[in-house]
């Protein structure tokens, strides 16, 4: 089995900015109420000329250009988003298109918010077996086009951006252990309904607003910090290694009060968790994505540093990776 490591990382984020107190002019919200609860000042917005592969694209062409890769050396291109451009093709091709990779094998995952933890340990497997060579994994989102901007219980917590990582062989360190999980018993906490075979659309699913997300936030967030402790725990474990080694965490950036938490109860100090959830806030598969390019390129992240991934999301589903940078 091969070693595999991130060679290069990228990101996207589109230039709109949406504040607190743009949100207040919309909804009966207040900058105080999302702050205190959530950690969030503001988030990027996508244009409506731009679609999710757009958003991908740019950070891929930023993590291939870190890598010193050209798009023709990639052979494989996994997308995870849950804002796909269409149902189908998958948002990978539409990627592939757009960069020019024309011998990459493409597809998406949908694994929410865990989905670019799911996208680099499914992206190792590939590698590590010597299947494919180099593998560019994109965590994109564009949030704002299923966000209820009716919704002041959803729509003042998700924002737009990508974040992408090219994988291939290493000498040394790279990957050490994934832990990936499911409850499916809980597929109701968090969904968007309409607009899959369940629920095609129709003038009434329009009408009953199921294109938009929905969730319970209240119960995903009792939740949250178990399951990211345990699936920290057990990648952890993987490794031969405990939260003590870790020198930086790179949390799912759902709501501060859960990452907080996270670190206080494994002993994490500040300086060893990565947040970008007061600048983007929830960009479900986009936030590890993002948060990790942004961790490396501030230097937060250096050579032979151990380095956490912790995600988790609907369906509900979990990921947790150990990287040796
Ligand atoms: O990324 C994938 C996983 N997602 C998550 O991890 C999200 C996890 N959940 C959360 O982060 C939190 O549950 C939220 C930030 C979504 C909500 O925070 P909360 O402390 O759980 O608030 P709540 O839903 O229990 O609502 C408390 C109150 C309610 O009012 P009443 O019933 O107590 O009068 C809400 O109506 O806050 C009200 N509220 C708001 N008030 C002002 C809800 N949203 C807002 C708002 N502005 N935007």
């Amino acid at each position: 089995m091969k070693k595999v490591g991130v060679l290069g990382v990228g990101k996207y984020l589109p230039e709109k900015v949406l504040t607190n107190a743009d949100l207040e002019k919309m909804v009966d919200t207040t900058d105080e109420w999302i702050t205190s609860r959530t950690g969030i000042k503001e988030r990027r917005l996508a244009s409506s000329l731009e679609a999710t592969s757009d958003l991908a694209i740019n950070a891929a062409k930023e993590a291939l250009d870190d890598a010193g890769m050209k798009p023709e050396d990639l052979d494989l291109i996994i997308i995870a988003t849950i804002t796909p451009d269409m149902q189908f093709p998958s948002t990978a091709c539409f990627v592939q298109q757009g960069l020019g990779a024309s011998k990459a094998v493409c597809f998406d995952i949908s694994a929410a918010c865990a989905g670019f933890v799911y996208a680099i340990a499914c992206a190792q497997q590939f590698i590590a077996r010597g299947a494919y060579k180099n593998a560019l994994v994109v965590g994109a989102e564009k949030m704002s086009s299923i966000t209820d901007w009716q919704d002041r219980g959803t729509c003042v917590l998700f924002g737009d951006g990508a974040g992408a990582a090219v994988l291939g062989e290493v000498k040394s360190g790279g990957i050490l252990s994934t832990c990936l999980g499911s409850n499916g018993l809980k597929t109701d906490l968090l969904k968007l309904p309409g607009g899959g075979s369940r629920y095609p659309a129709t003038h009434k699913t329009i009408d009953e607003r199921l294109h938009y997300l929905q969730m319970e936030g209240n119960e995903v967030f009792k939740l949250a910090v178990n399951i990211m402790t345990e699936a920290a725990r057990e990648a952890l474990k993987s490794a031969g290694l405990d939260f003590i080694d870790v020198d930086m965490a790179i949390p799912h950036q759902a709501n501060k009060r859960i990452i907080s938490a996270l670190a206080k109860k494994v002993g994490l100090s500040d300086e060893k968790v990565y947040l970008n959830i007061e600048r983007y806030g929830n960009m479900s598969s986009a936030s590890t994505a993002t948060a990790l390019c942004e961790a490396v390129k501030d230097g937060k992240i250096k050579k032979g540093d151990i380095v956490l991934l912790d995600a988790f999301g609907a369906g509900l589903v979990w990921g947790a990776c150990i990287i040796k940078w």
